[in-house]
């Protein structure tokens, strides 16, 4: 997409399953803040970086992928934390891998840190960053470091 006009710049941001439940889902792990909460974050320093976000979630792998593909001629960049889909689902990794433009995985948790069964991201190897362990800060670095990388390629 175009990024001569700043303001214009968009960036989708997709959540996975139970995400939705953030705030009353195991806080010792992924924080006390609501996904509301971090949709707001993100809104807020998005504008810092001249975006324009459009912020889902969904529980269903199937939306997720649509979401994807209807996003390919759309947005500068995509924001993604897959959640448990992170480390099983081929076919978000095969959606992502149709955008021509980056991509970066974000995690609250570190995942690498904890059950084994997380330590593989089907995401990790398209992705051009990923941000884990940093709570619902992680998203605002992610909006830091996609514009880092959108701007080294076309400055
Ligand atoms: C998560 C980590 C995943 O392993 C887990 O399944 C999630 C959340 C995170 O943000 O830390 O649902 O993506």
């Amino acid at each position: 997409m175009s990024q001569t006009a700043q303001s214009s710049r968009k960036i989708l941001i997709i959540n996975g399953p139970n995400l939705n439940m953030l705030g009353m889902r195991e806080p010792k792990i992924y924080g006390s803040q609501t996904l509301g909460d971090i949709e707001k974050l993100c809104a807020q320093s998005a504008g810092e970086f001249g975006f324009d976000i459009d912020f889902k979630q969904s529980n269903h792998e199937g939306e997720i992928i649509d979401w994807i593909q209807e996003g390919k001629d759309i947005f500068d960049g995509i924001i993604i934390n897959a959640a448990a889909y992170t480390h099983t689902s081929v076919a978000i990794h095969d959606a992502l891998k149709l955008l021509d433009y980056p991509v970066i995985e974000v995690h609250l948790s570190n995942p690498e840190e904890r059950e084994s069964f997380r330590h593989l991201s089907y995401i990790k190897p398209i992705a051009a960053a990923v941000i884990a362990g940093h709570g619902a800060k992680g998203y605002v670095i992610a909006i830091k470091e996609l514009d880092r990388i959108l701007k080294r390629q076309k400055p």
